[in-house]
């Protein structure tokens, strides 16, 4: 069975990536932050803060010796700050930076090495689209995924030679905790100012992602694929 690595897969797009991933045949890894989840059959957990490389390292080698090569690696954790950028501390900056470029770099350098010497392997970050377009009061945040986007096509014109393909899922508007701050009137008009007229679900992001680690997407590399219902075009 091929193994995919997830991180942030305790809930939203990342649990569903993983139980869709799992039905799918794959052995599934989560990695998890602070709560022990209750996950399916065929998914295992293992705790582990994206932002810290040491750990990543352990946590990658843990998985790798217990259900072999990571064939595919989706760094999925993130989290998102709202403010003006004025305000923002530097304590922000370090914890949006290292959480959701910093998990991405992390988890690429534990896992790179042995795809490399398989000559194969797919990296599917996931970025939003605001580092594509930026947000108002998410400059931090807009930053940290802009970071994720230079990075994955970057990477994908390094690995390409060794047969490993690295793209991005791009969310627009996903109906997950992360928008818990919203208002009901808020996410209204998130949902009346998308194309198709309504939030996003998880298993919608987590369906991209399992094209990207398939075969069918066998010649697609470097790139960010926006998952966001007309959103952004
Ligand atoms: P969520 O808040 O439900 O899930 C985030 C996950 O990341 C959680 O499992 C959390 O425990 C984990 N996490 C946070 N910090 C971590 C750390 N240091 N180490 C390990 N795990 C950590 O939110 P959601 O929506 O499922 O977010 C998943 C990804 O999708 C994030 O990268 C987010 O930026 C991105 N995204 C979400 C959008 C949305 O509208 N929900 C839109 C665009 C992107």
């Amino acid at each position: 069975m091929p193994h995919v690595l997830i991180s942030g897969g305790s809930r939203g797009i990342g649990r569903a990536a993983a139980e869709l991933f799992a039905k799918n045949g794959w052995l599934v890894t989560c990695l998890y932050h602070t709560k022990t989840p209750i996950f399916d059959e065929n998914i295992t957990g293992i705790r582990c803060d994206v932002s810290n490389s040491i750990l990543v390292t352990h946590a990658v080698q843990e998985a790798e010796s217990k259900f072999g090569p990571i064939d595919c690696l989706i760094s999925n954790a993130g989290i998102s700050v709202k403010g003006l950028a004025q305000d923002f501390k530097e304590n922000d900056y370090r914890k949006v930076m290292d959480t959701n470029f910093g998990g991405l770099f992390n988890l690429a350098n534990a896992a790179i090495p042995g795809m490399v010497s398989r000559k194969k392997g797919v990296i599917i970050a996931v970025s939003s689209m605001w580092g594509q377009t930026g947000a108002s009061c998410e400059a931090l945040y807009s930053a940290s995924k802009g970071a994720v986007d230079a990075y994955v096509r970057s990477l994908a014109k390094e690995l390409g030679p060794s047969g490993i393909r690295v793209n991005a899922v791009s969310p627009g508007v996903i109906n997950t905790d992360m928008l818990k701050d919203y208002s009901d009137k808020d996410l209204q008009d998130l949902a009346e100012t998308t194309p198709l007229g309504r939030l996003g679900s998880p298993e919608e992001v987590a369906k991209a992602m399992l094209f990207l680690s398939s075969d069918g997407a066998s010649f697609i590399t470097g790139q960010v694929i926006g998952v966001n219902g007309g959103f952004l075009t």
